[in-house]
């Protein structure tokens, strides 16, 4: 392997580092601190909004060793020192983070930023109304995050994702490979879940990904769903296992409608999205080409154009690779280009961003 391909190589025009810094001993505290030893880059990462998302995910974050400092951003200032001194006696038994409660400024050098502010449909409110109010208040985080780390990546996680991630970009006028949201990572997530019951192998091996917007209209690819592979009705003839419409459909209603039925049990969803994000967060931050079904803009696919939605896209320390291109059926490219439809509308009905 020469130099630069090593994943120690400095960066080019950097002082190269001696032998002995890659010696250190692993779990040094002092070494976690500092930026990646092995990339030589910040694992520094800001949360804003620490509520039961943004907390849940801090946890996560901190139970995966992969961050080396944590930055907790809410409106509720008190509840972002609370969060962080719970989070930091976990320390001890979890790796070496620096973790405290900070303000806009100390995003700056976070690699990642992910946004979970925000607040819930209220009693009577309609979605238009929520998605106005919660519209508003990326107005006034997401210019001061861009403004204190113009390099960084932004992830949105606040609801109506698809949407907020469309205000985000206009927002924060950073490339569009470093602007995305969590979108239907989750979705697809519980959609393998379900399919690995039906079908009796671990989720991890079942291929299948929702696409769409991150709600009511979201499309399941079952066109392409596969496990090793084999297209469900073959693995599921060979296996014995029914696969009849009304099967699929009870799948597909299970996912699409699960948070509500969480929600109506214990009032919100956290666990499953945190984990989400930290996928997210280890494939930027480990830089690995993962694939995973996050919301980005979207430009000439089906004739949909302007408006973000999920499609599997490959992410990295960079952002957004790629978005892969899924040949879809007819019924499958109908379905995401009404999801479209339902984006584009919620946006023109938004009016001027930050107007
Ligand atoms: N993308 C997904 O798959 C997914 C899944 C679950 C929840 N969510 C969404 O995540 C969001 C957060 O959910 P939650 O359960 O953590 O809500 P929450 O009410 O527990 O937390 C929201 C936090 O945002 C903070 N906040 C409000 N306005 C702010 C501002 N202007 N600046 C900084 N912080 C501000 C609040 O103080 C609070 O701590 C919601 O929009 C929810 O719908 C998304």
């Amino acid at each position: 392997m020469s130099e630069t391909d090593s994943p120690a190589a400095a960066p080019t025009g950097e002082p190269k580092k001696s032998a002995a810094h890659h010696r250190r001993p692993t779990g040094e505290p002092s070494m976690a601190r500092e930026p990646n030893y092995q990339t030589a880059r910040p694992t520094k990462v800001a949360i804003v909004g620490v509520g039961l998302v943004g907390s849940t995910f801090a946890y996560t974050l901190l139970l995966s060793g992969i961050a080396s400092e944590i930055v907790l951003i809410d409106v509720n200032h008190e509840r972002a020192e609370g969060e962080a001194m719970d989070l930091n006696h976990a320390v001890p038994f979890a790796h070496p983070t620096k973790i405290c409660a900070g303000d806009y400024s100390d995003c700056e050098g976070a690699a990642i930023t992910v946004i979970a502010a925000g607040t819930g449909q209220k009693p009577g409110e309609s979605r238009l109304d929520l998605v106005k109010r919660n519209a508003a208040i990326f107005g006034q985080i997401v210019p001061r995050v861009a403004k204190a780390n113009p390099e960084g990546i932004i992830v949105v996680a606040t609801n109506p994702v698809d949407v907020l991630t469309y205000v985000t970009i206009e927002l924060a006028e950073l490339p569009a490979r470093r602007v995305f949201g969590s979108g239907t990572i989750l979705d697809t997530a519980r959609f393998r879940y379900m399919l690995s019951e039906h079908l009796g192998v671990d989720p991890r091996s079942v291929h299948a990904y929702i696409i769409g917007e991150h709600g009511d209209s979201e499309v399941p690819v079952w066109s392409l769903a596969n496990v090793a592979g084999m297209r469900l009705p073959t693995f599921c003839a060979e296996n014995g296992i029914p696969l009849e419409a009304d099967t699929m459909e009870r799948i597909f209603r299970q996912t699409r409608d699960a948070a509500q039925e969480i929600i109506t049990r214990k009032g919100a969803t956290y666990y499953a999205v945190a984990a989400g994000l930290m996928r997210i967060a280890e494939a930027i931050l480990r830089d690995q080409n993962t694939v995973l079904s996050i919301s980005s803009l979207i430009t000439d696919y089906y004739g949909i154009d302007d408006v973000c939605l999920s499609l599997p896209t490959v992410v990295s320390r960079r952002g957004i690779e790629r978005v892969l291109r899924l040949e879809l059926s007819p019924h499958e490219a109908r379905g995401v280009r009404k999801s479209a439809d339902v984006l584009h509308q919620t946006i023109e009905s938004l009016g001027k961003i930050g107007g």
